[in-house]
């Protein structure tokens, strides 16, 4: 599904003088089966831009165009485009609040008035595609279960819709670092086993670097840069800084190798990639 924004804007508390524009004017147009890393400071519009790409949220100004629907357009009916655009909100395990696993997952496609069976087997499906095993979890309350595992529940849920987009913000946000990577991992594989097209903020730079295949910067409501990883992260490393981001950890040693007389290619952004770096640079060394 391609999703194009254009000229977005979206105002809090307009006319009341605590008013603020968290999205100014952006535009940017996402594509068919993309990974989207949105990035940014703390405040800086992410939020409030997923809120507007399955309708929870309304523009003051500017359009929303999903597969060619625009899902500003007060007289479309919703439903629909919340079943394709899937939505995973911070700490999602606070949403919860079924007896059991098995009927918080089946909260959703319950709703949209499909068959049990149907509803079931969505259910079955979404539960082994987030790694927890039917049987064992079915009948488990969602509030016996570690903090990584509830997000899966909640991943499910939203899995369960079938959604085409699926869209996540912070989905790691106050996991711990083995919690954070199940999680990485599950949205990899969503991506490459059901093409699902992916939007996911995060403030985990290295993390970003290593999954996105397309970067969108935010800045106080406006896009400051757009591009690959490597586009956005290589050339643009000071600017980043300025506007209160971390960088990946690879490029700050990197930095501090060419402080060090190394020269090391601009382009690098994995591990491996330094690896072979150092070592084509050590070679050259020893020949001299
Ligand atoms: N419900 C609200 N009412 C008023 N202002 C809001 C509301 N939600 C967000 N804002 C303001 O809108 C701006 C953008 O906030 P938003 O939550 O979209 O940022 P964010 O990039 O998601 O931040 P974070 O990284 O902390 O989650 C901020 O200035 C914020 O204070
Ligand atoms: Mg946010």
């Amino acid at each position: 599904m391609s999703i194009i924004v254009k000229n977005l804007t979206h105002i809090y508390n307009e006319g009341m003088p605590f008013a603020s524009k968290a999205l100014d004017d952006i535009s940017f147009e996402i594509k068919d089966q993309d990974f989207v890393g949105l990035i940014g400071h703390t405040g800086s519009g992410k939020s409030t831009l997923i809120q507007h790409l399955n309708g929870i949220l309304k523009p003051h100004a500017g359009k929303i165009y999903i597969n060619d629907f625009d899902i500003t357009d007060p007289t479309l009916n919703l439903t629909d485009i919340r079943k394709r655009v899937g939505v995973v909100f911070q700490y999602p395990e606070y949403q919860l609040f079924e007896e059991t696993i098995e009927k918080d997952i089946a909260f959703g496609p319950s709703n949209l008035g499909l068959e049990v069976e149907e509803i079931n087997s969505r259910v079955k499906t979404s539960m082994a595609a987030v790694g927890l095993d039917y049987e064992a979890f079915k009948d488990k309350s969602p509030f016996e279960l570690s903090g990584g595992q509830k997000r899966r529940v909640a991943i499910a849920g939203v899995i369960a819709m079938n959604p085409e987009v699926l869209i996540l913000d912070e989905p790691t946000a106050g996991l711990d670092p083995g919690g954070r990577d199940e999680i990485f991992e599950l949205i990899k594989k969503l991506h490459k086993e059901k093409n699902m097209t992916i939007i996911l903020s995060s403030h985990s730079m290295d993390d970003m670097a290593k999954l996105a295949k397309t970067l969108i910067v935010m800045n106080h409501g406006k896009i400051e840069f757009m591009g690959s990883p490597r586009e956005v992260f290589n050339s643009n490393i000071s600017r980043l800084k300025e506007i209160g981001l971390d960088i990946p950890q690879v490029l700050e040693l990197t930095m501090k190798l060419r402080d060090k007389g190394f020269d090391i290619r601009e382009d690098v952004l994995t591990l491996d990639e330094v690896k072979e770096e150092i070592l084509r640079i050590m070679r050259g060394r020893k020949k001299c």
